[in-house]
């Protein structure tokens, strides 16, 4: 039967068994959120980041996409007149992989950026091993001067579900039967389903099904707390709101990740698989405006790199003393960044405080790429990256090297 699950013998899933024993059915939103941050959670229990994983990010697939960053934040010291302290907190850091790259990348690119970047790193489940401090949530500054930055934070927060049902929706529980997690369809238990969904009800079928983040709002008053000035950059995968509810995705973006395998099943491996749903980057807009901030403009993760220096970067690599395996393996890490069917199509959305109007060179269309001769940075750390290459072929793609230098200099 659709969206039962088998009795799972994991923590979780026997905490939220319980919970709905003694309590009654959760929504969908209050399910994730144990099933993912609970005790023995998704998130709670580990660092599934990584090619062991369920699956991997930008920065787990090249150091490039830190670099690459760390060009966009070094504009945005600029543009405030290069303070002696700018700050970056990353929200939802994970094992601080994107963080690392960062900070080693920064003073490469510019000595006296590298030693003004103040870069903070932090998450709601800070994994045990991480590659750079990621501290609790709790830990968050106040004021800063500098950019609030999260990759794939939004599309890991817990998130309504809805199905159509004669033309309204009705809202996605999860209660149990015989022992087993099942869902329920029951009136919606806030409004927001139905505020988000009002322009597009008529045109949804029957039995169409969807999600709705409700958590936005908190999140973009937390980041307005925590920004004084500068900017916000929130990467993720997701579309406008009228694209995300188009009729013709009947199904809804709710995706589960069990050992790189996609699954459609939430209620299954509670604890053991990862849960994401596409992000409204529409609803994102409103709460980063509400919150008190300003619309600075969204483009592809794909166009955002290669504004910022992708090309070169790649022929930088071309030009170094990498072997040919190795350099496959960052062809692929750096091809997985901009592939236009997969993370290259993620949406970069920029949003200001305080901040001056000019565009960001990675956001607008029109500016040229600030740096035309950039020192990539090559795989080099078996733990950090993984080996698109290397699934086939072991640690190929990884270079021993003691220092970056090694690889452009002209020595044979
Ligand atoms: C999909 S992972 C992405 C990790 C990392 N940013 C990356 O790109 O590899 C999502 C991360 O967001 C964290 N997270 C979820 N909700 C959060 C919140 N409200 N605040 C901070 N971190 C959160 C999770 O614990 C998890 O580490």
């Amino acid at each position: 039967m659709p969206g039962k699950a088998s009795v799972d013998a994991s923590t979780s899933a026997t905490a939220i068994r319980q919970a709905i024993a003694d309590h009654g059915p959760v929504t969908f939103a209050e399910f994730m959120r144990s099933a993912l941050y609970g005790h023995g959670g998704y998130y709670s229990s580990g660092s599934p980041v990584s090619a062991r994983g369920d699956y991997f990010t930008s920065p787990a697939a090249h150091p490039l996409f830190g670099a690459l960053l760390a060009v966009q934040l070094r504009e945005m010291w600029q543009r405030l007149d290069s303070p002696g302290h700018f700050t970056v907190a990353e929200q939802g850091a994970g094992n601080g992989g994107l963080a690392a790259d960062i900070v080693e990348f920064a003073p490469r690119l510019d000595a006296a950026f590298g030693e003004a970047l103040d870069y903070l790193a932090f998450d709601a489940a800070p994994p045990e091993r991480q590659h750079y401090p990621v501290s609790p949530l709790s830990k968050l500054p106040r004021h800063i001067t500098g950019c609030v930055l999260s990759n794939e934070l939004l599309d890991a927060m817990p998130v309504h579900r809805f199905e159509i049902r004669d033309s309204i929706p009705l809202e996605i529980f999860v209660g149990t039967e015989d022992g087993e997690l099942t869902e329920l369809f029951l009136l919606p238990s806030t409004p927001l389903i139905e505020r988000r969904l009002r322009p597009f009800l008529k045109e949804l079928p029957d039995g169409y099904r969807g999600e709705v983040n409700a958590g936005l709002d908190e999140w973009a008053e937390l980041q307005a707390r925590t920004l004084e000035r500068g900017w916000a950059l929130t990467i993720d995968y997701g579309f406008d709101r009228a694209t995300l509810y188009r009729p013709e995705r009947k199904a809804g973006s709710l995706r589960c990740y069990y050992q790189h395998v996609l699954g459609q099943d939430p209620l299954r491996h509670a604890g053991s698989q990862d849960i994401t749903a596409h992000v409204d980057f529409t609803a994102v807009d409103e709460a980063m405006l509400a919150a008190g901030f300003a619309s600075a403009g969204s483009t592809t993760q794909a166009a955002f790199l290669t504004r910022l220096g992708l090309d070169a970067a790649v022929e930088q690599l071309h030009a170094s003393r990498l072997p040919r395996p190795v350099l496959r393996a960052n062809e692929l890490g750096i091809g997985a960044l901009a592939d236009p069917e997969g993370m290259g199509r993620f949406v970069v959305a920029a949003h200001s405080r305080n901040a001056p109007e000019t565009p960001l060179t990675g956001i607008a269309t029109d500016m040229p790429a600030i740096i035309t001769t950039l020192p990539a940075p090559p795989l080099l750390f078996p733990q950090r990256h993984i080996n698109l290459a290397g699934q086939r072929q072991g640690s190929l793609g990884y270079f021993e090297v003691q220092s970056l230098d090694e690889l452009f200099s002209d020595a044979p």
